[in-house]
């Protein structure tokens, strides 16, 4: 396969806005495309696809952890934050990595755990050993397992407790995550030097920026909930200011699976600014909600709610990612309905969500994958799309943990869809080989040479929203409707009037979740006999009546992007 890419100057455009334009992909390095024939994916066979995600139209990537790392946690569990496992290559693949896609404008971010370690990082390996010497004080050790009790736990399933008693230093140790992933200390300086110096190699590396993995956890307290502590606030906007001075341009993800309100805050405040961008964890669950409960009224609520965020910062939108769908910030009301509709066998679910991938959740129902995905483009925020999902990659609830859904990326209907020359047997996890998701039919190859394929619509839809600002860089006013299952929005950008010469534009997003055919009314006071203008095809659509309202039918789960206003050029 070859991807003819558009012809661009090397070198990334001067954009500091970039990360608000930007689509972005997340693709575990180990899943992607194995360039050695050792049955894992590797850092040379994600430089071998980058012109196939430049096609589709990918400004940056996002690369879940690469450290050196025992595996057990998927890379999240770190043994040498300075190194890259050997199965995924060296410094010098991430190099070229980073030259080749900046060569195509394409970013890269990568991910980064600071709030805890494996257990076998010599960091632990030395505090275990001699409390009193330079790492006796790295984790947050303790003669008793009863403080900080009102701290939940996260990984239901595995843990019973955020304490583990260790035998050799007979101390319990602190930790969110799997028992083999113990807390590093943030009370203690030495530990945020350590940490500012793992992000100094990597931003040194030329890296475009990181995303806080499990940031809210960083701090814990004797009242507090071990989340969003003011402390971790505080940690957050010092490492901001260290950004902005030595590394500016370069950005921070938050990914903090907090309630509403508190996710805004790692947004900071104009003065004192924290994260560039924050996960919309919010918004994830209610997509989902009402696609199956043909109500728009969650996604009107959490969309009309008015956020201070300050000047520049963006939300990150996902529908899906390498982590369960999870339902730990919604009411038990919805968590149980959502389980009904989309983990009604127990396989499916994993701790507080669901271990299942995009194109299963939604029944491979091309209406409901294009629906989400109007929805991922368009919503305020940036959209990060995860691997696989373009082409709706299956999913292997037989396998352990959220390992259903990072099975081999399907290239070709050939041996191991094309991902890997080794022996199948050999293969990290096996290839999805299911009755409807089997690679032999879902892969890419064979969506190239269908022009109606979900690859095609995709980076269609991509290229749509990348020739209007307005998704990137607008903001966000709700419509009126009167149908419950029809949600309208405008995305409006006044321009920008720098040297992107972007002109002001309007979009009017409206989706039916409804599961038949229907007609709606939106108000759009103001706009009284606009006209409206299809954004895919052109065509002209009837105008705003003179009373402020649109009228629309729309067919079972469908959507349009509408040009609001006289048509530009
Ligand atoms: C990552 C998970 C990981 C956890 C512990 C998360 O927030 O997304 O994949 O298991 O951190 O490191």
């Amino acid at each position: 396969m070859t991807f003819t890419a558009p012809l661009t100057l090397p070198g990334l455009a001067l954009d500091p806005l970039w990360y608000r334009r930007a689509v972005f992909y997340e693709v575990m390095v180990r899943s992607f495309v194995d360039s050695n024939g050792d049955g894992a994916g590797d850092l040379q066979g994600l430089i071998s696809k980058l012109d196939y995600l430049q096609w589709l139209g990918i400004d940056a990537l996002w690369i879940p952890p690469i450290f050196d790392s025992p595996l057990r946690d998927g890379g999240y569990d770190i043994s040498d934050y300075h190194n890259i496992l050997p199965d995924f290559g060296t410094i010098d693949d991430f190099r070229e990595l980073v030259t080749k896609a900046h060569e195509r404008n394409m970013r890269i971010v990568i991910d980064l755990p600071l709030n805890h370690t494996s257990d076998q990082h010599p960091w632990f390996q030395a505090s275990r050993a001699d409390p009193e010497g330079p790492y006796g004080d790295f984790y947050v050790w303790s003669d008793t397992d009863e403080k900080y009790p009102n701290v939940r736990i996260i990984f239901t399933d595995y843990e019973e407790s955020n304490w583990t008693f260790d035998a050799e230093r007979r101390q319990f140790y602190w930790h969110r995550f799997f028992s083999h992933q113990p807390d590093l200390n943030f009370e203690n300086p030495a530990v945020h030097e350590a940490v500012f110096d793992v992000i100094r190699f990597w931003m040194d590396l030329g890296v475009d920026g990181f995303r806080l993995d499990a940031i809210p956890y960083l701090y814990e307290s004797e009242e507090g909930s071990g989340e969003s502590e003011p402390e971790t606030h505080e940690f957050i906007r010092v490492l901001r200011r260290m950004m902005d001075t030595e590394y500016p341009g370069r950005v921070m993800i938050a990914e903090a699976n907090q309630w509403p309100a508190e996710v805004v805050e790692y947004f900071g405040t104009e003065e004192d600014p924290e994260c560039h961008m924050a996960f919309d964890f919010p918004v994830m669950p209610r997509i989902f909600y009402s696609l199956r409960s043909q109500s728009a009224a969650e996604l009107n609520r959490v969309l009309s709610e008015t956020t201070e965020t300050p000047e520049g910062a963006g939300w990150g939108v996902f529908l899906r990612n390498h982590d369960e769908l999870t339902l730990e910030m919604v009411s038990e009301e919805y968590r149980q309905a959502m389980y009904g509709w989309y983990a009604y066998d127990p396989r499916m679910r994993v701790n507080i969500g669901i271990r299942r991938r995009l194109a299963p959740l939604l029944d491979n129902s091309r209406a409901e994958l294009e629906l989400a995905h109007a929805l991922l483009f368009s919503l305020p925020g940036s959209p990060f799309l995860y691997y696989g999902d373009e082409i709706g990659m299956g999913d292997n609830i037989w396998l352990p943990d959220r390992d259903a859904s990072r099975t081999p990326m399907q290239w070709t209907p050939d041996r191991n869809a094309g991902f890997s020359t080794a022996d199948p047997g050999k293969l990290f996890l096996p290839v999805v080989q299911s009755l409807v998701y089997n690679y032999s039919l879902v892969n890419v190859e064979s969506q190239l040479a269908q022009s109606r394929s979900l690859l095609h619509w995709v980076r269609n839809v991509i290229h749509v929203r990348k020739a209007h600002p307005a998704f990137g860089l607008g903001g966000v006013r709700v419509l009126e409707t009167d149908h419950e299952s029809v949600l309208a929005f405008v995305r409006e950008y006044a321009g920008s009037g720098t040297q992107f010469g972007d002109a002001p534009e309007r979009v009017l997003c409206v989706f039916s979740f409804a599961h038949n055919p229907v007609s709606a009314r939106i108000r759009l006071d103001g706009d009284n006999g606009q006209p409206l203008w299809d954004l895919f095809g052109g065509g002209a659509f009837p105008s705003v009546r003179d009373d402020g309202v649109l009228e629309l039918t729309l067919a079972t789960q469908s959507f349009y992007w509408l040009h609001l206003g006289d048509r530009r050029g």
